[in-house]
């Protein structure tokens, strides 16, 4: 199965994250993410067999040991690709928080054999695929709210025709 280890959201900003994708749908051409699939990956783990997914628990429950709640704030918008066929995301900022996090889950990967992407951890929250991003932004934007994120969860992601589903395997709440 296909698996990765994400930050999820909490239910504010989340909202409020829609909100933002709104605005944005109705001047930007793109296949907009739906709100179910809102996260902030933190390690893409590919293919891996059940044992594999067991080892991932493991290292979920040890990376986030003792971590406090993660505080969120937004960092503007990007994309990765090109302007006419880009991935539009939501940047947060790149707390030491939110980077530890991150390194402790991809250290207790490592030392469990476990391989993922080692491209550089960049926090965002995907908006939308395959976006034609205008020249200028429209000027006036309401951005999420600060908050704060207590849930590391192991997805198995489906792919199919209709995008992909994102089911949770496993969840650790930080304290
Ligand atoms: P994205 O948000 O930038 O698209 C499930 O595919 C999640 O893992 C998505 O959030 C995706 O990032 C992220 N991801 C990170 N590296 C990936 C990779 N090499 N292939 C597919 N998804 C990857």
């Amino acid at each position: 199965m296909r698996t990765f280890v994400a930050l999820d959201l909490p239910q504010g900003f989340e909202d409020d994250v829609a909100a933002l994708s709104r605005q944005l749908a109705a001047v930007v051409e793109g296949r907009f993410m739906a709100r179910e699939t809102y996260h902030i990956t933190l390690a893409f783990l590919g293919e891996v067999d059940e044992r594999e997914s067991q080892l991932a628990i493991e290292a979920l429950q040890q990376a986030c040991s003792e971590l406090r709640a993660i505080e969120l704030r937004c960092d503007g918008l990007g994309k990765f690709g090109k302007p006419n066929d880009a991935t539009l995301w939501l940047g947060l900022q790149q707390s030491p928080q939110l980077m530890e996090l991150a390194q402790r889950v991809r250290d207790e990967l490592t030392a469990r054999g476990i391989g993922f992407d080692e491209k550089a951890f960049k926090p965002h929250i995907t908006l939308a695929r395959r976006a034609r991003i205008p020249r200028q932004w429209l000027p006036s934007l309401a951005f999420p709210a600060d908050d704060v994120a207590t849930c590391v969860t192991l997805y198995k992601s489906t792919l199919s025709s209709a995008g992909a589903e994102y089911k949770p395997l496993y969840t650790v709440e930080l304290e």
